[in-house]
């Protein structure tokens, strides 16, 4: 790829030379004749080296630098400046300028300076980008989830990251889907490249058109200059489409032409721009439900649904809940080391987490700032939390008839339904009937100490007891 090029200066005719010299060494020069539409320019596409005036009718090259360097972070910013005022250009590199060239430019000057201008940048970039991965990595190995369906999600990512192919990812919010698309990214052989999301649900639609395919200059009013779309930007590496489910209907057309055919449409452009982007997209919505009722469109939802992920609510996967708990209580402790009791741990274990992980996370992150001892207590946690079983329960699943019933019978009948389900296993029938195993057990030789006594009454032959 070409290296981008930001040429500043409120001289035609100067703008003119430098870009011609520039594009002759083959580098993509952009031109701009001041700060303000510098900074248009600059937010349309990311450039690796700013070349700019210090002294311009607007804003000064110097306060271009500052503005830069607040919304690109890395950018690499070369001045040029007459004789007179090398002050300010010294003035400028201890603001974080790279290097300051004085005017009239030599040429031989100006080609090394920009070669070093774009070294730097690169070796900024790199190290930005391992950073990142590194961070990422981190999260990658901290996904936590021993229970069998989560170590299919495991299973899963490690086999389709290398591949291109879509992959969507179905869960309730805050189960983690964003994690696994990261994920995902991160293990495939695109991982050297930024991982780009956006979130669908949260834009207006024509802002998020613009965003997802760019616009050419003038493409509508506001759009002064050309925007590169996150499609573009992403070429190369994954696009996260999140909450895919909500993307209106217009859009949804555009996004499955852009899956069948790689290729993209600037708004108001007329080329054709292929692009390598792989896709994840997630949705916390049934799609096939959506597809039903005519709100999401049939071919885009199998454009998508090649490779389905599904990630389990919280609720589902109760045995994971104790790691987690001990995942966010090491991610918060800090310094000091922290614990929960057993009988807050208990009623983690037994709430129903709407939010998922995301809810489970900022308990614990709530409970260890309330908490005043070096153990999580109930009444660290929400009320909600601390409701637990009632709570979930909600109504009595059953009515009593007006001929009344028999209490002992319904408990003896409620205790065998619970062994049935549970396949005899009594701590879990335990866990359903909301006792503890040693009260369900005396219940339950109770029970059988009845049935034993009525099936005594009238001896029968060969009973033997
Ligand atoms: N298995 C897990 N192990 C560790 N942390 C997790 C796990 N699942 C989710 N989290 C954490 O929970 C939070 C929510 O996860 P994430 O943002 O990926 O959820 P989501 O499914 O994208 O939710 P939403 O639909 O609301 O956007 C994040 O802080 C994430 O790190
Ligand atoms: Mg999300």
């Amino acid at each position: 790829m070409k290296a981008r090029v930001l040429v500043v200066d409120d001289e035609p005719h100067q703008r003119d030379i430098l870009q011609m010299i520039l594009e002759g060494e083959g580098y993509d020069a952009t031109v701009a004749g001041n700060a303000r539409q510098a900074m248009d320019e600059a937010r349309s596409g990311s450039f690796d080296v700013v070349l700019t005036d210090l002294k311009m009718p607007d804003k000064s090259g110097i306060e271009l630098l500052s503005e830069l360097q607040k919304t690109q972070p890395g950018v690499c910013v070369v001045l040029m400046t007459a004789h007179g005022s090398i002050d300010s250009a010294v003035e400028a590199m201890r603001r974080g300028a790279f290097d300051y060239l004085t005017k009239p430019l030599e040429r031989d000057d100006l080609l090394l300076v920009l070669k070093r201008a774009l070294e730097r940048t690169r070796l900024v970039r790199e190290n930005r980008m391992l950073h990142e991965q590194l961070r990422d990595r981190f999260r990658l190995d901290n996904i936590v989830g021993s229970h069998g369906t989560m170590q299919d999600v495991f299973r899963m990512v490690h086999k389709v990251a290398n591949s291109s192919s879509t992959v969507i990812i179905y869960g309730e919010s805050g189960t983690g889907k964003e994690l696994v698309a990261r994920a995902l990214h991160y293990q495939s052989d695109r991982r050297e490249r930024p991982f780009y999301a956006v979130n669908v649900a949260a834009l207006p639609e024509s802002i998020l058109e613009a965003e997802l395919f760019g616009h050419e200059k003038g493409a509508f009013t506001g759009a002064d200059s050309r925007k590169i779309g996150l499609f573009e930007q992403a070429s190369g590496s994954t696009l996260f489409l999140d909450e895919v489910g909500d993307l209106k209907r217009d859009l949804q057309v555009k996004l499955l032409r852009t899956l069948q055919e790689r290729e993209i449409l600037r708004v108001g452009g007329t080329e054709r721009i292929h692009v390598d982007v792989r896709i994840i997209a997630a949705t916390n919505l049934d799609l096939e439900k959506a597809v039903r009722e005519g709100r999401f469109r049939e071919d885009l939802y199998y454009r998508l649904n090649v490779i389905p992920i599904v990630l389990p609510p919280l609720r589902e996967r109760r045995p994971d809940i104790p790691l987690l708990v001990e995942h966010f209580m090491k991610k918060y402790s800090g310094e000091r080391p922290r614990s929960v009791s057993p009988k807050a741990l208990n009623m983690l274990v037994e709430h129903d987490w709407p939010g998922n992980v995301r809810e489970l996370e900022s308990v614990i992150e709530r409970a260890l700032l309330l908490a005043e001892s070096d153990e999580i207590q109930p009444s660290d946690l929400p009320p909600a939390v601390r409701a637990g079983i009632s709570s979930r329960r909600g109504p009595l699943p059953l009515d009593i008839p007006d001929s009344g019933i028999d209490l002992e019978e319904v408990e003896r009948s409620l205790v065998l339904k619970a062994l049935e389900k549970t396949e005899g296993n009594v701590s879990r029938a335990a866990r359903l009937l909301g006792l503890t195993r040693r009260t369900l057990q005396y219940r339950l030789e109770k029970i059988q100490g009845e049935s034993e006594a009525a099936a005594t009454g009238p001896a029968r032959p060969g009973d033997k007891r």
